[in-house]
């Protein structure tokens, strides 16, 4: 298997290249502006791409869907709460399979109510959830600080400390990190009890 972290448009959107193999295939997580690099890069692995998955709504992780679907035939797959109709509707506990890649969908409202971390082969991605060593904004339409701590401290702490984390922006230090450093270096997945955490989010 292999992963392909494509840093594209003007707000540092991570989009994700996925396949079992050169040549296999894949899937694209949420595909943004400035889609041209990420076709490109399909087009070199030689990726079929079956699904576009997406962590959630907002429109710099949707917005090469069109794209995406256009060069490839892939469906499109987001949680079932999104404002547009995926061709996968996905709930909490739903399974994608293609080539030798399982992917996992865990809900995780918070940032938007259709919000979505994707597990698959020791790595998780994160959308706007949560970001190497921030969290996701709770401020915008549809954002939930009590959910974002369920979804924080109530699930994503519990996860394996090995997975590594593939965020949705190249916000924080590094590309990429791991559940195990987030839980020690993320200020907001520090130990909270929900009104503290709702109350030290909106400071
Ligand atoms: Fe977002």
């Amino acid at each position: 298997m292999f992963i392909d972290q494509i840093l594209v448009g003007p707000l540092l959107n991570f989009t994700y290249l996925v396949a079992d193999r050169e040549g296999g295939e894949g899937v694209v997580i949420d595909p943004s502006y400035g889609v041209d690099t990420v076709l490109e890069t399909i087009d070199r692995r030689r990726v079929k791409v079956r699904y576009v998955l997406n962590t959630h709504s907002h429109a710099d992780h949707i917005a090469g869907n069109p794209e995406v679907v256009q060069r490839t035939g892939a469906k499109v797959a987001a949680h079932r709460a999104v404002p547009f109709r995926p061709d996968l509707p996905l709930d909490d506990g739903s399974v994608l399979e293609t080539g030798g890649i399982r992917v996992e969908v865990l809900h995780t409202p918070g940032h938007t109510p259709d919000s979505v971390l994707y597990r698959f082969d020791g790595h998780v991605a994160t959308g706007d959830t949560l970001f190497v060593g921030e969290c996701g904004r709770t401020d915008l339409p549809g954002g939930d600080p009590a959910a974002m701590y369920d979804s924080l401290l109530g699930r994503i702490v519990r996860l394996d400390d090995a997975l590594i984390v593939l965020p949705g922006h190249d916000y924080g230090v590094s590309p990429t990190s791991t559940i195990g450093r987030e839980k020690r270096e993320n200020y907001t997945l520090q130990p909270r009890t929900r009104e503290e955490f709702v109350r030290f989010l909106a400071e």
